[in-house]
């Protein structure tokens, strides 16, 4: 044997031996997990919700002073009298799925086309319900017009964010809630020592566009609850723990530079299986943005039930419990003031085609199922607003 075949067959040896335990490492980290939702999920099974009377959801939150909502899309409310129904029912609040992105709202780069988000602001009026927006300032390119790639750049960046800030939020000015001004910022795995997410915005105006797009709002609406909205805040994990730190971060710099924010919105997109969730963190995050002087709202809850048990009534279980051990603790926090679902029933959520389970039947992740009929979701959000303390 040649001395290079003989170096050869020992590398293949070695990083098919480290494949190989790479493999067994990952197989016994999946079976670990495995043995740990079992045993969560059969600890679920022993929660209960109970509630009394029929106040909806809207009435229970308000109770407390809290205001209950979700976000909805203009094209099933319109056609979906039973979604109409519940939604006028249950919710004191609403805010555009879609309608509000800019996508939607511009076509080209000197057009606005507010025609579904008003259809979406006329409907929370006439049913005395509040509306919110979102979101000014998002990098997500679905979320983006086809121009916007093609005609951004370092020289018109700031006129274009400025220009699309002013025309949309005095368009809705005294007349909405409150707006997620900037959307998911933060992305730690992109290795800046800020945390910040590297988009366009960052790039074509540096870290100030922050700071420019809430003073921008302001100015155009100085009645409205100005937001700062991110994900992945939820659970003992180093990922969301590192997540956490950056967006307090950023929130201490433009508090201490005064830019005019107001309250943290909290997506609490919730996990059903391998949630890691530890009710320490969450209070003490939300205890740290409070002292900040600022409030939070819980913005998109939802719960994914990919790899839950498929058995509906044991899943039920385990989602109902999933909001309820979260939202009690996120309620301890008096600065928490409102709280919404991203969508109410089965029938319209994105998790079915954004996170649909393995074995592609429907997922029952928000308060109703595609009947609208409320599922044990709902009487854990009814139980855990009953239970809150008042603000
Ligand atoms: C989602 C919508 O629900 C989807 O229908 C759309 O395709 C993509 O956007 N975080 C956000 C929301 O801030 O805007 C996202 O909404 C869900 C995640």
């Amino acid at each position: 044997m040649t001395k290079k075949s003989f170096f050869t067959r020992r590398l293949i040896l070695l990083f098919g031996f480290g494949g190989f335990a790479h493999i067994v490492v990952l197989i016994m980290r999946r079976i670990f997990i495995q043995i740990e939702n079992r045993q969560l999920w059969a600890k679920y099974q022993t929660q209960t919700f109970p509630v009394q009377g029929n106040s909806t959801l809207r009435q229970r939150a308000a109770n407390k002073g809290l205001i209950y909502g979700v976000a909805v899309r203009k094209s099933a409310l319109s056609a979906d009298t039973h979604l109409e129904e519940i939604v006028t029912r249950e919710c004191g609040i609403i805010v555009p799925e879609w309608e509000l992105k800019w996508n939607f709202l511009r076509p080209t780069p000197n057009t606005f086309d507010f025609s579904q988000a008003d259809w979406l602001a006329n409907f929370a009026g006439q049913h005395q319900m509040l509306f919110r927006g979102h979101t000014l300032v998002w990098h997500e390119k679905a979320a983006l017009p086809q121009w916007f790639e093609t005609t951004v750049n370092h020289e018109n960046a700031r006129q274009i964010l400025i220009t699309h800030i002013e025309t949309v939020v005095s368009h809705y000015a005294g007349k909405i809630h409150s707006w997620d001004v900037v959307n998911e910022a933060i992305e730690v795995a992109d290795g800046r020592e800020d945390g910040l997410r590297n988009t366009p915005w960052l790039e074509f105006l540096g870290t100030d566009y922050i700071d420019i797009a809430f003073r921008t709002a302001a100015a155009a609406d100085p009645k409205a609850l100005l937001v700062y909205n991110d994900y992945g805040l939820d659970y003992d994990t180093d990922k969301d723990r590192d997540k956490r730190t950056a967006v307090l971060n950023l929130l201490k710099r433009l508090h201490s530079q005064g830019t005019p924010i107001h309250a943290l919105g909290i997506q609490a997109h919730l996990s059903g299986s391998e949630p890691r969730f530890n009710p320490e963190k969450l209070r003490e995050f939300c205890h740290q943005v409070a002292n900040l002087g600022l409030k939070i709202l819980i913005t998109e809850m939802d719960v994914d039930d990919q790899d839950l048990p498929l058995d509906i009534s044991t899943r039920d279980h385990i989602i109902a419990s999933v909001y309820q051990n979260y939202l009690s603790v996120a309620l301890e926090e008096k600065a928490v003031v409102g709280i919404l679902n991203w969508g109410i029933s089965d029938k319209y959520t994105w998790l079915s085609a954004s996170k649909p389970r393995y074995d592609h039947f429907p997922v029952r992740t928000l308060p109703m199922d595609v009947d609208m009929n409320p599922k044990l979701a709902w009487n854990a959000l009814a139980y855990t607003f009953d239970h809150a303390s008042k603000r």
